[in-house]
């Protein structure tokens, strides 16, 4: 059978270019986001839901809805558009250097304060932020005295939702071992479903915060997370974030970007030690 041009579907929503360019503008300045054209598809399904939800009769009214910054609605424009994509242990390598050298160095380095910051920033549904959580309490668990906590945060207010409540149940704990699954989370009843134990939701803190906004945290922080999340964001914007997370930083401490991500031509204030672990420099 031959394959329909694309222009051969009928769209329930007329979608023009002008459309898509207003967006995608809205889109820059709400989120920081650098959307491709290739993105114009998912955009026009993602948003066409909204239309659907608010009964609105095409984007026209959506789009002004969005200019004029109706406070709930543009929550949920930047829900629609964020792409959350995340695993307990992704890039585990992370997680094997924070175990074996970071975690280490930080209980000898910070013996005098006994304190350990940590943000996970662009933390999505809180897979990021509880796998930090069980390295620390595996690794640091004999510290009992110290004050240990985990900042995570994200603009998407659903994803921070379910962050919070921290069940998960199906594919989303394959990539946990079944040692794991046993000691640190608890069976929802008799479902499928395991809850995050108390012990490591008590380690974190998640806020919402959208990383082009100012930041109300004073740090330092020890180690930042901030993976699979500046990818989205253009050259100047990622500096901007680069170097406010640098400034909440001090020489020595780390920021772990993802594996597609480089300060290459965005910052000069890190040094890249190894599979996008970067330490800060001095002074
Ligand atoms: C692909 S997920 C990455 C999750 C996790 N860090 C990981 O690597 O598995 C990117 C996250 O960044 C968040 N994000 C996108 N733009 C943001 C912004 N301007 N401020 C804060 N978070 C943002 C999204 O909501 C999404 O949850």
């Amino acid at each position: 059978m031959p394959v329909k041009p694309e222009s051969a579907f009928a769209r329930e929503y007329e979608f023009s270019e002008q459309t898509f360019q207003r967006l995608r503008r809205l889109v820059h300045v709400e989120l920081g986001i650098s959307l491709a054209d290739s993105k114009r598809e998912l955009v026009y399904r993602r948003l066409s839901r909204r239309l659907r939800a608010l009964q609105l009769e095409d984007f026209e009214s959506y789009l002004r809805l969005i200019e004029q910054r109706h406070p709930e609605e543009l929550q949920n424009f930047c829900n629609a558009i964020t792409t959350n994509l995340t695993a307990f242990f992704r890039e585990h390598y992370h997680f094997d250097f924070l175990a074996q050298q970071l975690l280490p160095a930080l209980e000898r380095n910070n013996a005098d304060t006994r304190r350990i910051r940590i943000w996970s920033a662009g933390c999505s549904s809180g897979e990021e932020p509880y796998s930090i959580a069980m390295v620390a309490l595996e690794t640091l668990g004999h510290l009992r005295d110290w004050n240990l906590r985990i900042l995570a945060t994200d603009i998407d207010s659903d994803v921070l939702e379910h962050a919070r409540r921290g069940i998960y149940g199906g594919e989303r704990l394959e990539k946990l071992d079944a040692a794991r699954l046993l000691r640190w989370f608890r069976r929802v009843g008799r479902s499928r479903q395991y809850r995050v134990g108390q012990e490591l939701r008590q380690l974190i803190s998640f806020k919402s915060l959208n990383l082009i906004d100012p930041w109300p945290m004073k740090g330092p922080f020890d180690v930042i997370f901030c993976r699979n999340v500046v990818i989205y964001f253009d050259r100047r914007t990622q500096s901007d974030i680069v170097e406010r997370m640098a400034r909440l930083q001090r020489p020595g401490d780390h920021l772990i970007l993802g594996h597609s991500e480089s300060l290459l031509e965005v910052s000069a204030r890190y040094r890249l030690i190894r599979q996008a672990i970067h330490r800060r420099l001095g002074p």
